[in-house]
């Protein structure tokens, strides 16, 4: 059997990472970790507690009482739980997203998250997308991926997702979202999203799923030494 190996991908906001992160678990055999969705689920909790989120000594009391994880759903899918319970239909709307970069800048968030991330790695054979995987969670992961697209490309894609799900959205508001996220994201003093020269760049505004798939595969046949 091929070693195992940790892959992490980065990159913009709705870029597709979650799609392209569960392919490749799916035909590896590993497992897979949105850490975005961890993000999501403490932003979920403050805004069911009323806690302000600009307001980093309230969200130190209030993370003591959040407890994130995951549980495989029947489908064998994973899904995010929020002290036991799964919340993954309720972080992906747009009044989680319009808060949860302002949360994510928060060290000890990150730590918090960062810590159970890198406990889930520590076996190999682990897909995880977020912001700060290839060079915080698992600096050192076999393979990274850089993913990006057109701003257009990606709005327009998470206005679909958002639509086909009854959400009440405008194409203007994914897109304020997106280049809001992406700037706070990337301007962040913990963690920032940045590229570094050992990450692999893929652009797929113009690829559609199988070529990026089939592309990202031949990445991990090379980081498996095939
Ligand atoms: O799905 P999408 O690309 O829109 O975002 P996500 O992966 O669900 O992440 C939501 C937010 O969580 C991001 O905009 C970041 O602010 C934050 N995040 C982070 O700071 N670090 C990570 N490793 C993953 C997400």
């Amino acid at each position: 059997m091929k070693k195992k190996i940790n892959i992490a991908i980065d990159g913009y906001s709705s870029c597709g990472k979650g799609t392209l992160a569960k392919a490749m678990a799916k035909a590896l055999g590993y497992v897979f970790i949105d850490s975005g969705a961890m993000y999501r689920a403490v932003t979920l909790y403050l805004m069911q507690n009323d806690v302000d989120v600009y307001d980093e000594s309230a969200v130190e009391v209030a993370l003591a009482n959040v407890v994130v994880g995951f549980l495989n759903n029947q489908e064998g899918q994973s899904e995010v739980t929020l002290n036991g319970i799964s919340v993954e239909a309720e972080i992906r709307n747009i009044a989680v997203a319009s808060k949860v970069s302002e949360v994510a800048k928060i060290q000890i968030v990150r730590s918090k998250m960062v810590a159970l991330q890198q406990a889930i790695g520590l076996e190999k054979g682990v897909v995880m997308d977020g912001r700060d995987i290839g060079t915080v969670v698992f600096p050192d992961a076999e393979l990274k991926i850089f993913m990006t697209a057109s701003v257009e490309v990606r709005a327009q894609r998470r206005f679909a997702e958002l639509v086909a799900k009854g959400d009440v959205v405008t194409l203007e508001e994914i897109s304020a979202n997106l280049k809001h996220r992406d700037a706070v994201d990337s301007s962040r003093e913990n963690s920032p999203l940045k590229m570094t020269s050992d990450y692999r760049v893929l652009d797929n505004s113009e690829l559609d799923r199988d070529s990026q798939f089939a592309l990202a595969m031949q990445w991990v046949e090379m980081a498996c030494g095939g």
